[in-house]
């Protein structure tokens, strides 16, 4: 399938960065990665470029996802999304760490190349060193005809359009729900049931609707970005599901305002984080309506206890925290894909707020094409 590019060009259409800009985009671009691929009466997707039958979907024992900084978190919401859905054990991995390591490469583990460009080194490495060892590789990838498209077995594109921020934010979001829609695939192939995957269907199809709704909430995020832009560093947590959006939330912040941050799971936060809990070191803990909002809350309790602050993002306002950002609530698997963009916007006004330079932030390319 080919997509025009029209009502996408790399004019700023009023926006003074290319990274605002991008944000607001997500409405259209998750409607563009659903668009054609959704298959009511078998409650499935199709997927046209995938390039793997039936059978060999069934005899995919394993599942390893590969890519580097916004795309290996991708992974890992991805990871999570093949786990539930598909029943497939799975797990995401930095493709610059894989092909260093001489990976055992198993030929009923089906893996997964993530790259919004396409050309990322250290991935198209990876994915050369396990052809050449016979595996099975699939891509997951924004740029039409790229290396690592070129080179793959098959895949899935991404349809996020151009991406022009060195920081990923549409081509995050298009590739988690690209991951769903595969996740939904190779789950109607092996056990999920039409109920569930009608239930998935439907929530795919609110995204766009509620990612506008949680893009009409900037002028608050604005003010909280103001508010915690001052911070000495910040801790972002999650458990399971949060945590990817942790991980990738932390990672924006730190590119685009320089502001240090780290991700950890909420569950480890006992275990040494902790001790840098103070003031001037707020925590942003994601938090999904799941069966884990109680553990969730407990840990809350724990950073109050040490005077710290929190902002949450959630479905309802937090009790425990200082501030809230309201996310509408989806399907529990698709939730993770609605966190992440309220905290894109926090990385975009808290580096605007301190005046740095949001399209080219100083030591990152957009893609790393040497090693
Ligand atoms: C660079 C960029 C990151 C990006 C990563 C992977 O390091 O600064 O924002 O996530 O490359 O890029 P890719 O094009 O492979 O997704």
């Amino acid at each position: 399938t080919t997509v025009e590019w029209e009502a996408e060009s790399y004019d700023m259409g009023g926006h003074d960065t290319y990274m605002h800009k991008e944000i607001h985009e997500q409405v259209d671009a998750v409607d563009r990665v659903l668009r054609g691929r959704i298959d009511d009466r078998f409650a499935t997707v199709r997927l046209g470029g995938l390039n793997l039958d039936a059978r060999e979907a069934r005899g995919v024992r394993r599942v390893k996802i590969l890519g580097c900084g916004s795309a290996y978190h991708t992974g890992l919401i991805g990871a999570q999304l093949i786990e539930e859905l598909a029943r497939i054990p799975a797990d995401a991995e930095p493709a610059s760490e894989f092909r260093y390591r001489n990976a055992v490469v198993d030929p009923d583990t089906l893996y997964i190349a993530v790259s919004q460009s396409g050309e990322t080194y250290d991935t198209l490495a990876a994915v050369q060193e396990l052809k050449r060892k016979g595996a099975r590789v699939l891509g997951v990838v924004n740029v039409v005809g790229s290396a690592i498209a070129r080179e793959t077995d098959g895949g899935v594109y991404v349809h996020a359009g151009p991406e022009v921020c060195v920081v990923s934010t549409k081509c995050f979001t298009n590739t988690a729900v690209a991951f769903a829609l595969l996740a939904l695939h190779l789950g109607r192939i092996r056990d999920l049931s039409v109920a569930d995957g009608k239930r998935i269907i439907a929530g795919l199809r609110r995204l766009p609707e509620q990612i506008a709704e949680v893009l009409r909430g900037e002028e608050k995020i604005k003010e909280l970005a103001a508010e915690y832009a001052n911070a000495k560093s910040m801790m972002f947590i999650g458990r399971v599901r949060g945590y990817p959006v942790a991980r990738e939330a932390s990672l924006k912040l730190k590119e685009v305002s320089y502001v240090h941050a780290e991700a950890y799971p909420a569950s480890e936060l006992k275990h040494g984080p902790l001790a840098l809990i103070e003031p001037e070191v707020p925590t942003v803990a994601v938090l999904p309506d799941d069966d884990l909002l109680e553990k969730n809350r407990a840990t809350l309790e724990e950073i109050k206890a040490r005077s710290g602050r929190i902002l949450a993002v959630a479905h309802q306002e937090q009790e425990k925290a200082d501030h809230t950002i309201v996310v509408p609530r989806n399907e529990v698997e698709l939730d993770p894909i609605l966190m992440g963009i309220p905290l894109q916007l926090l990385a975009y006004h808290t580096a605007l707020a301190l005046g740095r330079d949001i399209d080219k932030p100083r030591n990152l390319a957009k893609s790393v094409t040497v090693e």
